[in-house]
């Protein structure tokens, strides 16, 4: 059994006039202590479907209109909100982009690290215990000075790692992160990145690394999941999917990468073309109006995910065709 199970996801933004789906058809498993990265450009519903998984959609306008979530095999997308907010911290916890928006800016850090555990019912002594404990392991010098500071008082990597810390507190089996580090400068960029896999390694935790950054992502994870347009269109193990992406999109987003073992800090070069609006989707294939292997049927029905090997993709048109 997968640690985290996603099936067919679709979360909508439901109007009186009808529901627009924002992801469609997500799916998803994340294996216990595995690294899954999911990368897709701005506004292609990676956000959403992990938001969808926390439980923490901003509901209304949207909600999850169909599929399955399970963590541990249990069903999520039925859970009251008293079960998702024991579920959140202690099995799962997520880290965002910018610390300051986490972190309440007039209370020492130590306190909310603590409050984040004693809201899940560990003793106060304890907690405190603990909250030296996780910022020692995040890298994080004098944990005793630094837990009676205030979040303006830490650099950005720091808060980072101040949120990391935090997200680890309750020893959860799944951390997700929300492209944690494209508000840091590279090289703390790269810092983060490094304790997150020595954190990985050293207590077992399954992580889900979002990004809009392949090249970030080629040192990092096991898997990837491609999102496209609200949609998964192709998922693979790194390696055959640097080496052999089976989707024009992934293949687009990897040629911006100046190379696996290359220079990982190289901005992405744009895709021609912008990403489809949600609420004007094209019919057929998503990618169609921007990929140049198009053939007359990706204008009218929209491809299946298929397996091959190690993985599976969303395409028409195989990769050996593709000219
Ligand atoms: N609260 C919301 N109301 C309406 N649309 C939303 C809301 N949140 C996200 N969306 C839309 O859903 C799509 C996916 O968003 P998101 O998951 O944040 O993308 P990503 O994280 O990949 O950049 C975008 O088109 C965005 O505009
Ligand atoms: S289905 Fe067609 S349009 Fe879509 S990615 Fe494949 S070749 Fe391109
Ligand atoms: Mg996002």
């Amino acid at each position: 059994m997968a640690l985290l199970e996603v099936q067919d996801l679709t979360t909508s933004i439901v109007r009186r006039s009808g529901s627009v789906p924002i992801i469609r058809n997500v799916n998803l498993n994340v294996d216990k202590g595995e690294t899954l990265g999911i990368v897709g450009e701005s506004g292609s519903g990676k956000s959403v479907t992990m938001l969808s998984v926390m439980g923490l959609i901003p509901s209304p306008p949207l909600a999850i209109t169909d599929g399955a979530i399970r963590l541990k095999g249990r069903d999520l997308v039925g859970a009251d909100e008293k079960t998702m907010q024991a579920v959140r911290g202690a099995d799962m916890a997520m880290v965002y982009q910018d610390p300051m928006v986490s972190l309440n800016p007039v209370m020492r850090i130590g306190r909310q690290i603590e409050e984040g555990m004693t809201a899940h019912h560990v003793g106060k002594n304890e907690a405190q215990q603990r909250t030296l404990e996780v910022l020692g392991e995040v890298g994080i010098p004098d944990p005793p000075r630094v837990r009676d500071l205030y979040p303006h008082e830490l650099s950005g990597g720091m808060r980072q790692r101040v949120m990391i810390a935090s997200a680890l507190a309750l020893s959860p089996d799944l951390l997700i992160f929300d492209e944690p580090t494209t508000a840091l400068d590279v090289t703390i960029q790269q810092q983060i990145l490094y304790l997150v896999r020595e954190l990985q390694r050293s207590t077992g935790v399954a992580v889900v690394w979002i990004t809009h950054d392949l090249g970030v992502l080629a040192r990092l994870v096991d898997r990837v999941a491609v999102m496209y347009g609200g949609r998964v269109v192709e998922v693979d193990d790194i390696e055959p999917l640097f080496s052999e992406p089976r989707h024009p999109y992934t293949e687009a987003l990897m040629a911006s990468v100046p190379g696996m073992h290359d220079d990982e800090r190289a901005p992405l070069r744009q895709i021609p073309g912008s990403p489809p609006d949600v609420n004007h989707m094209p019919p057929g294939c998503p990618f169609q109006p921007r990929c140049e292997f198009a053939i007359e049927r990706c204008t009218r029905e929209m491809p299946p995910m298929l397996s091959h090997g190690t993985g599976e993709s969303a395409c028409w048109v195989p990769r050996e065709e593709w000219k």
